[in-house]
């Protein structure tokens, strides 16, 4: 996700501007995954009332939005050399999906509860799933400061390339059985009805997770089938 290999180094001035626009994305994307469930909870409720739990549903969807969009980029530019010009992007975004993804573990279980607002999760797969979500909140956070080009020099690039791949694929599908714990009713619920209209919108954002866990592996294996007989990749 942070992984800034085979792209080009960023230019300050350059720097400047992928953090301008991966955040205004980030807000882009909160503001209407806000819009989204607030529609969705009319089709549901028939209540256009505002319920403060969907600020956190929308910074939970726009983390892994953006966590995602940042590791789409690397399977895309594996299959088709156009989308290497967007591979600088991945640090910016992924940052941004982090923080947000703080936001979210912040306002959902230490503001929430200090206001007297509960969450929709309950029994012993929420624990679970809370336990999965700090630890893929914790790799993202150690992927975070190894993007640093001082960490790079400091832990050597073969050992920094291996762990910012495969740290970054592992916390993805932590967040993807996260969200699978608490919302697998609802998606099936709407997969088998089509009765709320709007799916929650977790459900189109963990497909953009597994796309990018998919493409990466398609970008393997024909980087694998490229390669000469013997000769192995770091
Ligand atoms: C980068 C890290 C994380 C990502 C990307 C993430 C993503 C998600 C997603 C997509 C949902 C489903 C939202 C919905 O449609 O309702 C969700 C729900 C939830 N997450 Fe996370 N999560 C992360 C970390 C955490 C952490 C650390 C916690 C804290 C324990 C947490 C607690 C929750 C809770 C309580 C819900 C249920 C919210 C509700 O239904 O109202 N998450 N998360």
């Amino acid at each position: 996700m942070f992984d800034r290999e085979k792209s080009a180094p960023v230019k300050a001035g350059g720097a400047a501007r992928l953090w301008k626009k991966s955040f205004l994305t980030g807000s882009a994307l909160f503001f209407l995954s806000w819009i989204w469930f607030f529609v969705r909870q009319y089709f549901k409720d028939g209540s256009w009332a505002f319920d403060p739990t969907l600020i956190n549903k929308s910074l939970a969807v726009t983390s892994l939005l953006l966590i995602s969009f940042s590791m789409l980029l690397t399977g895309l530019a594996m299959l088709r050399r156009r989308y290497m010009k967007y591979l600088p992007w991945r640090r910016f975004l992924g940052i941004t999906g982090f923080v947000f993804g703080m936001a979210h573990a912040l306002v959902g279980h230490a503001v929430f509860p200090l206001i007297g607002i509960e969450m929709e999760e309950s029994g012993g797969l929420a624990i679970l799933s809370d336990v999965l979500g700090y630890l893929s909140l914790a790799i993202f956070g150690l992927m975070a400061v190894a993007s640093f080009a001082k960490v790079k020099g400091f832990i050597g690039g073969a050992m920094w390339r291996y762990f910012l791949r495969f740290s970054g694929y592992t916390a993805l599908i932590l967040v993807v059985v996260h969200s699978a714990l608490l919302k697998w009713d609802s998606w099936l619920k709407y997969v088998n009805t089509f009765g709320s209209v709007l799916p929650s919108l977790s459900l189109p954002a963990v497909l953009v997770g597994i796309a990018a866990l998919v493409f990466r592996l398609m970008g393997e294996k024909r980087k694998s089938r490229r390669r000469p007989a013997g000769v192995t990749s770091t």
